[in-house]
């Protein structure tokens, strides 16, 4: 293992206060997205959104990383370029979602366990050797009566860990999703009490399976109230109790955390990215960044709608999300950004 290519490819992901964009939906998840919209769900109209995504002019302002899926990381544009030439072309690391999916854990009603440990050593030297250079596994844990169970957040923290060491094996940053559902009335102190139980077994199993914490990045929820929650908390106390939590949790030696967004709209993504860095970056020990799916694409998704015409504009939509995402890093975004859309 080269832990010197692994901590530097690692810090370039979170380096310059840019973000990673996730354009990792599996086949199912874009269908559905696109369904919503009335988007045929057929592969050609995956892959031209794709390369509206990663031909979207400055991107590489923002973004330094893009989480790709297995299907999109063997596409090209409609001129035949492999899409990892262009993002690598424009400056963007290639990354790819090497989980299988959270699917039913037996004996435990209601909870999931992500598969895909079985072949992964083989599908890692293949993406390798495609140009990846990062990877992504997301483990997902739900909140609701007598939820999670300790079976569940176990056995999700070690396959989070054996992946996490595969991935270091063969060269690849290991991104570690373990995410905490924003589904349910659940209040935020629930929401963060489950967050820390989950980040200490996580990083238990990464300590058993000799992960080598400078050369990963965490990618976990942020600590919020359910979407069903009747109390809503304001961003600044969002901010501080996701911090604090991260603060009991996570080690001080991983290169960075990049949040994923959950579900939540793009501009509180962004406000609270930026509460956090507001409020705490000049004391905290890594990089608070971004790695969002939702909260960068759905405007860009829904300008698109599947019409050749609108590209241009759902390519402006991308850049502002990605344009804002970014001074959210620096503490620099307000709500007046949203306004002057297009002027980046
Ligand atoms: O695994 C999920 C994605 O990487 C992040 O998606 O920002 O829409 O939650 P999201």
């Amino acid at each position: 293992m080269d832990t010197q290519v692994l901590t530097e490819t690692a810090t370039a992901l979170v380096a310059d206060d840019k973000g990673l964009l996730a354009m990792d939906e599996s086949n199912p998840t874009c269908n559905q997205r696109f369904a919503k919209l009335g988007i045929p769900q057929t592969e050609e109209a995956r892959r031209s959104y794709r390369e509206l995504i990663v031909t979207t002019p400055n991107l590489s302002k923002s973004i330094s990383g893009a989480i790709l899926y297995d299907e999109t990381i063997r596409q090209r544009t409609t001129d035949r370029t492999p899409f990892v030439e262009v993002l690598v072309t424009a400056g963007i690391i290639p990354g790819i979602k090497v989980d299988a999916g959270a699917k039913s854990l037996a004996g435990h009603p209601g909870e999931r366990i992500t598969e895909g440990l079985d072949g992964l050593r083989a599908r890692l030297a293949e993406y390798s050797q495609m140009g990846a250079r990062f990877a992504k596994w997301r483990a997902v844990i739900s909140l609701g009566d007598g939820l999670p169970s300790q079976g569940c957040i176990e056995a999700n923290a070690h396959a989070l860990a054996r992946y996490a060491a595969l991935c270091q094996e063969s060269g690849l940053v290991p991104i570690v999703e373990p995410e905490v559902l924003m589904d349910g009335p659940h209040t935020i102190a629930r929401c963060g009490e489950v967050t820390e139980e989950v980040l200490h077994a996580v990083f238990h199993q990464l300590y058993v399976q000799r992960v080598v914490l400078e050369g990963m990045l965490l990618k976990p929820n942020m600590v919020l109230p359910g979407l069903a929650c009747p109390e809503q908390e304001t961003v600044e106390e969002a901010a501080d109790a996701t911090v604090n939590c991260l603060l009991r949790s996570v080690p001080a030696a991983v290169a960075g955390i990049a949040f994923l967004s959950g579900g939540q709209s793009s501009e509180l993504a962004s406000a609270r990215l930026n509460a956090m860095n507001v409020r705490f970056q000049t004391r905290l020990p890594w990089p608070l960044a971004f790695s969002f799916a939702r909260a960068i694409q759905q405007p860009a998704l829904e300008i698109w709608s599947g019409q050749e015409a609108n590209v241009k504009a759902a390519q402006q939509a991308l850049a502002h999300r990605a344009h804002c995402n970014r001074a959210a890093r620096c503490g620099d975004y307000s709500a007046t950004m949203e306004s002057t859309a297009g002027e980046q």
